[in-house]
């Protein structure tokens, strides 16, 4: 039948949303799927039922795509889409929901601070240490994320996060390596891929670095040793089950250099699809193709 890929969308991820759309689309095309672009954010969701489509890949990141909204929409409609399900994907969008849910599942994840107006911000660096990172809880892709090295720079990095978002989350820096793991799968099925470890200019890995340079290395699997390749993996499969994900998942985590304990930061329920993206780069290190991962990631579509 009819499949729609929505990409594009109205969060600050919008331009990576299209190229990560794109990309899905020609795959799904070159596979023989009779498979449609549509713009959420120039087309009503009424006309994904009227036209007839009976699935949908979402190729959405950020707000109105991956937090839960769209799926809430799309059970409306009974329609079956790709990833997670309405809870998993509010919960997933939050990084401080994300963290309260893992620690209480007992899911390794830095210590964190939630600054409001209230917030005594010389308490948080008292409890945090410098550096600190300041992050806007419900965005992607680095955006409005600042690292704090000096206590007289926290006011400036929390104005900036709260451009995004009211409530702001503030995180103890981890020095040490930085790692992204996608999941496939759903339930007790779900499995982790290769990791993926990032080595960005400078250490980095921010929104220019992730997109539009060739200056960030990538190395899949990642360089170490099985052990601790299988310790990450089978954390984030606990993660990413923790917080009920579906279909697939990209897991963000740090190891600690001094150590080796590590840490995960949050999850990404519609992870990039862009040429540069870790998703496609681990399942190529396991020998399937960009093609073949987005008709293995639309068979899964669900309600
Ligand atoms: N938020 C971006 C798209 C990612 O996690 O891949
Ligand atoms: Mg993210």
């Amino acid at each position: 039948g009819k499949v729609a890929v929505l990409f594009g969308g109205r969060s600050a991820e919008r331009e990576i949303s299209i190229l990560s759309g794109t990309g899905v689309l020609q795959a799904l095309q070159s596979k023989g799927v009779d498979a449609h672009a549509f713009d959420p954010a120039e087309r009503s969701l009424a006309e994904l039922a009227a036209e007839k489509f009976d699935r949908v890949f979402i190729a959405l990141h950020g707000r109105y795509g991956e937090d839960g909204s769209l799926q809430g929409a799309l059970e409306q409609l009974g329609i079956p889409y790709t990833g997670s399900g309405v809870m998993a994907s509010s919960v997933g969008m939050d990084k401080i929901t994300t963290k309260i849910i893992w620690l209480a599942n007992g899911v390794s994840t830095p210590k964190y601070a939630v600054i409001d107006d209230d917030t005594d911000l010389d308490k948080v660096v008292a409890d945090l240490g410098l550096p600190l990172i300041v992050k806007a809880p419900l965005e992607g892709s680095s955006i409005g994320i600042t690292k704090v090295t000096r206590a007289d720079e926290l006011q400036a990095a929390v104005e900036l996060s709260r451009r995004y978002d009211a409530r702001v989350l503030a995180e103890q820096f981890i020095e040490g390596r930085e790692f992204s793991v996608p999941v496939l799968g759903t339930g007790p099925s779900a499995r982790a891929l290769p990791i993926i470890e990032i080595v960005a200019p400078e250490g980095n890995y921010d929104y220019q670095n992730k997109y539009f340079t060739d200056d960030t290395q990538y190395h899949c699997p990642a360089p170490l040793d099985a052990a601790a390749t299988l310790a990450i993996q089978r954390e984030v499969e606990k993660a990413y089950r923790a917080l009920g994900c579906e279909g697939w998942s990209r897991v963000d985590v740090l190891l600690r250099e001094s150590d080796k304990q590590f840490f995960l930061l949050e999850v990404n329920t519609s992870p990039g699809m862009t040429g540069h993206s870790l998703v496609p780069m681990a399942a190529r290190a396991e020998g399937t193709s960009y093609e073949d991962l987005c008709v293995q990631i639309l068979r899964s579509a669900s309600l």
